[in-house]
């Protein structure tokens, strides 16, 4: 049975929007944890366009089931994980210009920083989980950093035109997902994933927890305006 770990960011982004307090990220939180969520994601960026440090304050204080800080591997990030102690990070590649993370870490390009970075994390109680493309030698290298966990990008495979690329992308992930397995490592999956394309994932008893995010607050947006609206017109009706 598999997990979902729910990311709040975009509630912030629509609060970030007017600058204002709503709506509030915290309380969107609480609210799928009351409605099964395994764990909160948030990513605190180095731009802070949606989550901010106050924001992850209050939910390593609030969130009861287990809280996922994103985050790049650089010292910033580092130091305010330290503090904060998420009870697991996922280290990820950002670039400011990007709309949202575009692709996997590069483990193989720098392991000794990243296995410096999982030492101190590590050494603070954190477990750490790499976000890495579906190619199994990045897995591997994540594995000899010293990562508890990997987390696939499926951003790709939810990119993918037509039933031939998805299924294509999809047996990529689900042979990195098989060399992850082998090498011990928790699994996880995300990025991209919606109502429809996640339905493939019934075939892949291996990945243990999904993180999802976009398409759980653009479903909440829809499914819960008509109640909104009702709500305003019932205040406004007899004025
Ligand atoms: N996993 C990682 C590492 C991410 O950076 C994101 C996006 O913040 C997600 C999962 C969730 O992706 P989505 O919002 O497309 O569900």
């Amino acid at each position: 049975m598999a997990r979902l770990a729910v990311n709040i960011d975009h509630v912030a982004t629509v609060r970030e929007a007017r600058g204002i307090d709503e709506p509030e990220p915290v309380l969107a939180a609480g609210l799928a944890e009351l409605a099964g969520a395994d764990g909160i994601i948030c990513h605190l960026r180095e731009d802070r366009r949606h989550i901010n440090d106050r924001d992850l304050q209050l939910l390593r204080q609030t969130v009861k089931t287990k809280l996922n800080l994103e985050m790049a591997a650089v010292e910033e990030m580092v130091r305010i994980a330290l503090e904060t102690k998420p009870d697991l990070v996922t280290l990820v590649p950002e670039k400011r210009e990007e709309l949202t993370t575009e692709g996997g870490l590069d483990v193989k390009s720098n392991p000794d920083h990243y296995g410096q970075v999982v030492d101190r994390l590590k050494g603070g109680g954190i477990l750490v989980s790499f976000f890495v493309d579906p190619d199994p030698g990045q897995v591997e290298t994540a594995r000899s950093c010293g990562a508890d966990i990997v987390e696939i990008h499926t951003g790709h495979y939810s990119e993918a035109k037509g039933e031939t690329e998805a299924v294509e992308r999809f047996e990529r992930i689900a042979r990195a997902v098989e060399r992850a397995a082998e090498l011990g490592l928790g699994i996880s999956a995300g990025h991209g994933l919606n109502y429809f394309n996640i339905k493939r994932f019934s075939s892949l008893p291996q990945v243990e927890e999904y993180s999802i995010g976009h398409s759980i607050v653009a479903r909440a947006v829809i499914v819960g305006i008509e109640r909104a609206v009702r709500e305003m017109v019932a205040l406004v009706k007899d004025f």
